[in-house]
């Protein structure tokens, strides 16, 4: 167990229980604006990304989203067989309404929800052509281990998408904390109308964050090739690629 002490609970490698804990309340604590924010923190650009990491997946594919929080990138995936992963019933009750409303207006069936955590996936191996993770895994509790369960269930040659705030490398980590410290802080007190609005603790996970080669080496250690990192234009989040093996 990582000694976590003087971070308070925080790194590259995961969150401790406590904190975490505390994380998924806050999380809970952004649903009713969660959509507003992100969109004007990121000046619109969200939109772009969800549709970039959507355009992996192809007609008919078994897809698995993990950590899909109230459903803002699920709801636009379509003609795929779809589930949708999160640790919080509350985030999943509102994705489920969002979600079947979306795939009935398309004709399409309904998509399975679980209730767990990336890092103890209650489904079997092999399963998923593609897995996502949108804005989710920087608040797994323990990296390597939500990596690792991927890795699992996604059937041979199947890929792992995922998108989350940026931190190319260690400078451009000091760049994205001015952003997520000041920017993204005044979006979210104004939009919340509350001084202790909870992105204080979605900017003390970047602070945390590690950057691209530092999780690319995590997923090269697992068994991952193709492993691939960018920065998504622009530049405010990335987008790690990596393969399970056929
Ligand atoms: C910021 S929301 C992302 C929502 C959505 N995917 C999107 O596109 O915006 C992060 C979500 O990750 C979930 N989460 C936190 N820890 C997790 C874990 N260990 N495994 C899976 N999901 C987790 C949270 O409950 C939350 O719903």
């Amino acid at each position: 167990m990582p000694d976590r002490s003087a971070t308070q609970g925080f790194d590259p490698s995961g969150i401790d229980e406590e904190a975490w804990t505390e994380l998924e309340r806050q999380l809970e604590a952004t649903i009713p604006v969660y959509d507003k924010v992100n969109k004007i923190m990121t000046l619109g650009f969200d939109k772009g990304m969800r549709k970039h990491v959507r355009s992996h997946a192809k007609p008919g594919m078994k897809v698995l989203e993990v950590g899909c929080g109230p459903g803002s990138f699920a709801v636009d995936l379509e003609d795929v067989d779809l589930t949708c992963l999160d640790p919080s019933a509350e985030m999943l009750k509102v994705c489920k309404k969002r979600v079947n409303k979306a795939r009935k207006s398309r004709g399409e069936k309904p998509a399975a929800y679980v209730e767990a955590i990336a890092e103890e996936i209650p489904l079997p191996s092999d399963t998923f052509d593609r897995v996502f993770c949108l804005f989710s895994f920087r608040d797994f509790k323990d990296k390597k281990q939500g990596l690792t369960e991927i890795f699992r269930v996604l059937k041979p040659g199947g890929q792992l998408v995922i998108c989350d705030a940026g931190k190319a490398n260690w400078l451009h980590g000091l760049v994205g904390r001015l952003y997520m410290g000041t920017f993204v802080q005044w979006v979210a007190r104004i939009v919340t109308r509350n001084p202790n609005h909870p992105w204080k603790w979605l900017a003390r996970t970047y602070t945390h964050y590690g950057t691209h080669s530092y999780y690319k080496n995590v997923m090269k250690e697992i068994g991952y090739n193709d492993v691939k990192a960018r920065l998504l234009f622009p530049g405010m989040s990335s987008r790690f690629k990596a393969r399970k093996p056929e």
